[in-house]
């Protein structure tokens, strides 16, 4: 298939840590492809490399050996700087503890994303659109009424879907997500999943990980991390 069907590709990654003087090898020589528009999970056991797989894919990490690239931009050819910018520019990240900060509410929490780069300058003539967007994004998942809250004062569904929405603040071409309903009781990670489904009906590129093959049951395309390779 012709490399602009794919907006993701990761070819031949080896990822292992040191802890001491034993080496743990995590990645051996995994492949993957997505492709624009799909919504894929990536299921494994506990420990198989999921989470290790989602930050090199998503460029909060490099792997030891391999590329990945993203339409065609081979990362590791990124400067760590070039590679901050794309990543505040190109991915959102949704994490299993959210990752809010308490000290922020609700409303800021998503716009952040927005200041990161930017100038003095360069935020006060943009603030009051990227208050907008964010307002507009919490108003799209229900909470309208939450703009003032601290996140402790949210319940986990409304963590999760403040956490979407700050994914989104930058308008991401990829979506990658790390147990998103792995902290949430079933009904309200289903409701996740839905606000998920309708991005993705929307043309949102998805990569969610999960070790729970019913959530993984809501993607598209379903594939499994074992032994340090897609199977
Ligand atoms: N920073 C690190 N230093 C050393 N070992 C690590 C580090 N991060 C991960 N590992 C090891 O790499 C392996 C894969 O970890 P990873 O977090 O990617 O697994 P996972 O599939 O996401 O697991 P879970 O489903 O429990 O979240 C584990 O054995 C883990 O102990
Ligand atoms: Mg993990």
């Amino acid at each position: 298939m012709n490399d602009n069907n794919f907006i993701l590709k990761a070819e031949n990654l080896h990822k292992s840590y040191r802890m001491g003087r034993t080496q743990v090898s995590v990645l051996k020589g995994l492949d993957l492809a997505v492709k624009k528009g799909e919504f894929l999970a990536i299921v494994g056991a506990s420990g198989s490399g999921k989470s290790t797989l989602l930050h090199i894919l998503g460029a909060l990490d490099r792997p030891d050996k391999g590329v990945v690239s993203f339409k065609g931009q081979n990362l590791q050819q990124l400067t760590n700087n070039k590679l901050n910018k794309f990543r505040n520019a190109m991915v959102g990240f949704v994490f299993q503890f959210y990752h809010l900060l308490d000290e922020l509410n609700v409303l800021e929490n998503v716009f952040l994303p927005a200041m990161a780069g930017k100038s003095v300058l360069g935020w006060i003539t943009s603030r009051a659109e990227a208050k907008k967007r964010a307002k507009d994004l919490l108003t799209q998942f229900g909470l309208a009424d939450r703009v003032n809250h601290k996140p402790y004062q949210l319940s986990g569904g409304e963590r999760q879907r403040t956490a979407i929405a700050r994914a989104l603040m930058n308008q991401p071409e990829l979506l990658l997500a790390d147990e998103p309903t792995g902290n949430l009781d079933s009904a309200t990670g289903n409701g996740i999943l839905d606000v998920f489904e309708k991005l993705n009906n929307n043309g949102q590129t998805i990569v969610m990980v999960t070790h729970d093959e019913r959530i993984a049951q809501r993607a598209q395309r379903i594939i499994t991390l074992t032994d340090g390779q897609i199977i």
